[in-house]
């Protein structure tokens, strides 16, 4: 067989990339599977994105893990979410640490049991001085929660409204000191944003793919990647070409 052609450099490279992990229920249904399994097999897909990641040369990633509405689900499925977070803390932790990952999460832990609150703490302090890609994990998060945190924090530190700027919210929000995401990726063809990253998305480019999580691989990943470079973001000004042509 012929041997498979290193990937040729891309023509520009996002700093940070935030996913949306979906499908893995509908993976696991089209098998007749539990959605557990699916669970499962997503989760085996995110260690190999992981390791893309860091391939292609994306400095922050940010994954949507567990929602702040998915508690809502049937308890069955919530508490195997909560054991693959504990396996994958357990785990992966080693070879994740050894690659150079810096883990963080962002998001409530307090509903979580002490117990795994503690290994979760014990896994962002141990490798909290790599930096070969920060992976934040968004746990029990929610974007609308997000802020409703920021401004009781806001309030609290007897911040006066004048001095309340786009800046200092952002410094309050659980992403504080990271780039906002320039590319957000969603698997599964969903349209809309499930209340992630509201804040930090005002400007992101997005790539929406039918492909269902388990099966979002290399390949995909980079086409998503080829096609962010192709983007014109305009930031709601006009392109730097149209301005040099008017210019001339
Ligand atoms: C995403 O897959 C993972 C979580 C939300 C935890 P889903 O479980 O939402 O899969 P679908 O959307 O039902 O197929
Ligand atoms: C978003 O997916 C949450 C995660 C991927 C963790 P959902 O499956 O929960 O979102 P909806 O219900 O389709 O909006
Ligand atoms: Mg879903």
């Amino acid at each position: 067989m012929a041997e498979k052609s290193p990937d040729l450099p891309l023509a520009r490279v996002p700093r940070h990339v935030a996913i949306i992990m979906d499908g893995n229920g509908r993976w696991a249904i089209q098998r007749g599977l539990p959605r557990l399994a699916g669970h499962k097999a997503g989760t085996e897909n995110l260690r190999r994105v992981i390791r893309s990641t860091v391939e292609f040369g994306v400095k922050y990633l940010t994954i949507y893990a567990f929602s702040t509405e998915n508690w809502g689900r049937p308890a069955e499925e919530v508490q195997g979410l909560l054991g693959i977070l504990q396996d994958v803390i357990d785990r992966e932790l080693n070879e994740l640490n050894k690659e150079g990952v810096q883990l963080r999460h962002i998001g409530r832990l307090e509903r979580l049991s002490p117990n795994l609150q503690e290994r979760v703490l014990k896994a962002i302090d141990i490798t909290k001085n790599n930096d070969r890609l920060i992976l934040n994990i968004a746990w029990n998060y929610g974007g609308r929660d997000e802020i409703v945190c920021a401004i009781q924090k806001i309030i609290k530190d007897g911040i006066a409204p004048e001095d309340v700027t786009d800046q200092l919210v952002g410094q309050y929000m659980f992403t504080a000191g990271v780039p906002d995401p320039d590319l957000v990726i969603r698997t599964s063809g969903e349209l809309r944003v499930s209340n992630f990253l509201i804040w930090q998305t005002a400007y992101s480019e997005w790539y929406v793919t039918p492909t269902f999580w388990p099966d979002f691989g290399h390949e995909e990943y980079r086409r998503a990647l080829e096609a962010f470079a192709q983007r014109d973001r305009r930031y709601g000004k006009v392109s730097s070409g149209e301005l040099q042509e008017s210019n001339a």
